[in-house]
């Protein structure tokens, strides 16, 4: 298992891309992902979907374990699932880097953060479109990452929402509140136009599926993202 970096480590300025393999041609995975490493991608964003969460079907444990070992790429994985409780056992031997669980998903949310920690994980939680940014703030004290969803969470290729800068920029005073360490991560509709709006409402990674895996050449788009959060 490759470990997510603290945001506490990281530079300030220099912005996280984690291209998400749903967008990518699953026929010649590897060949995609060794493009995105050396095309300067820092995670790998793995969306991972149970047909009751969201209406769509995506990858499992399998292609966690696949790419553990392949990559020196961070596996910062996504639960789009009905019951994450039946699900962090599994992606934790699979190899996953992190696990963002959904705020709006079944359980005892702070005690499944409580296990992912215990077993040396890194954590998020992730905020659909319209829950309020306040109802994560019984798990600051805890989370390292919270991932914003700037579409509904299900599809890639959707547009960014109008709503999400300031989605965003209430995290960030949230964040800054707490005076923690947390990535503040932001998913959906990320590309050369977006992700500066992103970072100025005050984003420090991105994920963008359609925008790197969707594009012949993956190289540059993740080089044309990664100059759009330069622009400040
Ligand atoms: C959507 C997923 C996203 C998706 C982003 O439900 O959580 O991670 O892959 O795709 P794009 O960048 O194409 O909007
Ligand atoms: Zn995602």
């Amino acid at each position: 298992m490759i470990k997510l970096p603290a945001r506490a480590d990281w530079p300030k300025d220099n912005t996280i891309i984690a291209p998400s393999i749903l967008s990518a041609n699953q026929l010649i995975l590897g060949e995609q992902i060794k493009q995105a490493q050396q095309g300067g991608a820092d995670w790998l964003h793995i969306d991972i979907m149970d047909g009751h969460f969201v209406p769509n079907l995506s990858f499992g444990p399998a292609t966690v374990k696949a790419i553990d070992g392949f990559t020196t790429l961070a596996q910062d994985v996504h639960l789009m699932v009905e019951k994450p409780a039946d699900f962090i056992e599994p992606f934790i031997k699979a190899g996953a880097s992190s696990l963002t669980l959904h705020i709006e998903s079944k359980g005892d949310i702070r005690k499944l953060i409580e296990g992912i920690k215990d077993k040396g994980l890194s954590c998020g939680i992730s905020i659909k479109p319209d829950t309020k940014p306040c109802d994560i703030a019984p798990y600051v004290d805890l989370i390292d990452l919270i991932l914003v969803m700037s579409v509904y969470p299900g599809f890639g290729g959707q547009a960014f929402l109008a709503s999400s800068p300031k989605q965003i920029s209430d995290i960030r005073e949230i964040i800054k509140t707490s005076g923690r360490g947390i990535w503040l991560e932001v998913d959906g509709g990320i590309n050369k136009d977006t992700a500066a709006k992103a970072v100025e409402a005050g984003a420090d990674a991105l994920v963008a599926g359609n925008a790197v895996f969707g594009q012949s050449d993956i190289k540059q788009a993740i080089a044309q993202i990664r100059q759009a959060t330069e622009l400040k």
